[in-house]
């Protein structure tokens, strides 16, 4: 199939979607990581593949078979933070539309240690310290006006909430924070979302955007990741429409 005559809402768009988890390096052969099946990622590159678009998965750590790159699909592979930033920079540019599904490790270890650190005679064990990464997401939409790039940028937010705080409220919160266009809210806890097919979302959208999308339903999705996906990229189409970009 040629990439000219797809069909759809996303056709002639280019959607960057990142996926999994990362992987940050302590020494050669030890790491810290974040648990991210990748599979909410995979359903939204082939919801956005679906609906026309070409697609560039950018897939970190995974749990879950990766499509095969074809025609409207290319594939690439990162492994820690730095590298995910480095990526999406280079393709945040020429995005239509940014799905930042990726598990993003919050915190690295501050050394890199280049040899395997050994245990050593002495009983206690080292401390890691760690430092920030980069926050890829707020970072992308506050190069946009510079730099150009997606004019829907959606992120994702697992939340188990905390008793005291509704994890909706925490994901408006989040939205702010963020200044994407769409925060998707993932309600994880009791096992219920880590590597199943089933997914309950919510899809958040910015003051800005809300006007725009109305009241799209459903806003509220519990189904496979592939039908929540369906909604995200649903919305992300509108809001390009909408755009005239
Ligand atoms: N994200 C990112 N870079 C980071 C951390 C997160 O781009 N360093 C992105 C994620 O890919 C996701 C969104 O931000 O799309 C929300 O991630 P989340 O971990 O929920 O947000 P944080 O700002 O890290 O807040 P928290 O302290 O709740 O983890
Ligand atoms: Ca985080």
């Amino acid at each position: 199939e040629e990439a000219s005559s797809a069909a759809g809402p996303l056709a002639g768009r280019r959607v960057v979607v990142t996926a999994g988890g990362t992987r940050e390096a302590l020494d050669p052969v030890r790491y810290l990581g974040n648990r991210s099946s990748g599979r909410q990622g995979v359903a939204l590159a082939e919801a956005a593949l679906a609906a026309g678009a070409e697609v560039h998965l950018i897939a970190g750590i995974v749990e879950t078979e990766l499509p095969a790159a074809g025609p409207r699909l290319s594939l690439e592979h990162v492994e820690s933070a730095r590298e995910l930033q480095q990526a999406v920079a280079a393709q945040a540019p020429s995005a239509d539309v940014l799905l930042m599904a990726a598990a993003v490790a919050d915190f690295r270890p501050a050394d890199y240690a280049a040899a395997k650190i050994k245990k050593t005679d002495d009983v206690d064990a080292p401390t890691i310290t760690l430092t920030r990464n980069p926050d890829i997401l707020a970072e992308t939409v506050r190069a946009r006006p510079a730099r150009g790039g997606p004019t829907v940028i959606v992120g994702f937010a697992a939340e188990t909430g905390d008793g005291a705080t509704d994890p909706l409220e925490l994901a408006q919160t989040k939205l702010l924070r963020k200044g994407c266009e769409l925060l998707v809210l993932n309600r994880v806890g009791e096992g219920l979302v880590f590597g199943r097919d089933s997914t309950e979302i919510h899809v958040l959208a910015s003051f800005g955007v809300q006007g725009v999308l109305g009241d799209v339903e459903p806003a509220h999705v519990v189904g496979t990741k592939r039908e929540a996906a369906d909604a995200v990229v649903d919305r992300a189409a509108r809001l390009l429409v909408a755009a005239g970009g």
